[in-house]
């Protein structure tokens, strides 16, 4: 790999500056799903071992350069406590003399967090003066944030160039396991592509035409690529506008030997509520006053028998509407197939993007693919064969 690790880095008494991404869910000033919060844990770890501080920046939400109290990083300190497993403490600013202050006073083994780096303008601006007032503060840059390096802001790419940089363990962990899915994967490769809109999933779809031997096409998505073949989808959700682009992706596969894979049955409602009536009918005869919710047996066991031939599967969105049972079972019972395979070694699969993480947990399945991404957007970017900048200056130093 061509960037540096924590291992190539001398940390004894040095101040790292690490960025991670917290950006965790929170309902009622409670932080509800910790996993990024756990998942730094050994960067963090292997800082404090070799004698460094930690100072932590980071992002909470989206308060566009001005101070939002519901959206200060204080929220996270004590689960941060919790998951860690050391003294955490907080700086009301992530620059100058507060910050500087909070630093200066830190007790030894404990760790800092600096507030949320976008309450300033100058962090989505990338603004060279910002990042040097972050810079200012440590000694070392390590970037442990892969979920936010689509992102060029000041505290995830314009602090690289400034300080002596490297990734941390959670950054590695995510680019090894991406690289190894779709740069340099074991074939056959089957990549699951699901959610509710092919409009926002078109330079993915072009991306894996090239790379992989099956797309499966799933949620919403799939109504607009039926419907672009003739059939009548009813009342689904669909891009009716975008038929031609679909038969130009279909058209785009062909040539390229790839496999696109589209429901042969599918399960219909006539309303959108959990536990609503539904029936089972071939995906070209959807009642038109019914929606498609999800995908049926025929179509699963289909994906299934392209699991078992597979030797690497990348998943990106879930396959029907899996928030409201029972149109939960398609992607329940494909994401059920792919982590047998995986527990046995016949798999490698690796998952990404908050739809599918949250429905793979759901079901149970996340925690025996070999490999489920923290990342939401970045993971995205990066299917789309996109460069991620918080990844790339890492690369240059
Ligand atoms: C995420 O939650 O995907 C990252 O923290 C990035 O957040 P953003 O989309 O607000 O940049």
């Amino acid at each position: 790999m061509a960037w540096k690790t924590l291992d190539d880095m001398d940390l004894a008494g040095k101040v790292v500056l690490t960025r991670v991404d917290i950006n965790v869910p929170v309902d009622d000033g409670a932080v509800t799903d910790a996993t990024r919060i756990t998942r730094i844990k050994p960067t963090v770890d292997a800082i404090i071992a070799a004698g460094g501080t930690v100072v932590l920046l980071a992002h909470f939400g989206r308060p566009k350069g001005k101070v939002v109290p519901e959206m200060s990083l204080e929220i996270t300190r004590q689960t941060l406590v919790d998951e860690l497993g050391h003294p955490v403490a907080f700086a009301t600013d992530c620059v100058g003399e507060v910050a500087a202050e909070a630093l200066e006073n830190l007790q030894d083994g404990a760790i800092l967090l600096l507030e949320n780096t976008r309450f300033h303008p100058g962090e989505e601006a990338n603004d060279p003066d910002f990042a040097k007032q972050l810079a200012a503060l440590g000694d070392i840059f390590c970037n442990d944030a892969f979920s936010a390096a689509h992102r060029a802001h000041a505290s995830t790419e314009g602090i690289a160039h400034l300080l002596p940089s490297c990734a941390g363990r959670l950054m590695e962990a995510e680019l090894k396991a991406l690289d190894k899915a779709l740069s340099t994967p074991d074939r056959p490769v089957v990549a699951v592509v699901g959610g509710a809109k092919v409009s926002t999933k078109l330079d993915l779809l072009t991306n894996l035409i090239e790379k992989v031997d099956t797309i499966v096409i799933g949620g919403g998505m799939a109504n607009t690529f039926l419907a672009a073949q003739g059939h009548d989808v009813g009342k689904s959700l669909c891009e009716h506008d975008l038929a031609e682009t679909a038969r130009a992706v279909i058209a785009k596969a062909k040539d390229l030997g790839c496999e696109i894979l589209l429901p042969t049955d599918v399960v219909v409602a006539r309303e959108f509520k959990a536990g609503a009536e539904n029936e089972v009918v071939p995906a070209d005869q959807c009642p038109s006053d019914a929606m498609i919710l999800d995908a049926g047996p025929d179509a699963v066991a289909a994906i299934v028998e392209r699991f078992r031939k597979a030797r690497t599967l990348v998943w990106n969105g879930p396959l029907g509407a899996f928030e409201i049972a029972p149109f939960n079972k398609a992607t329940d019972a494909a994401a059920a197939a792919a982590a047998e395979l995986s527990r046995g070694g016949k798999l490698i699969s690796v998952a990404g993007g908050g739809d599918t993480v949250a429905a793979l947990n759901g079901s149970g399945a996340a925690k025996d693919f070999t490999y489920v991404s923290t990342a939401g957007g970045a993971f995205l970017e990066w299917m789309e064969g996109k460069t991620l900048p918080g990844v790339a200056v890492l690369t240059q130093g």
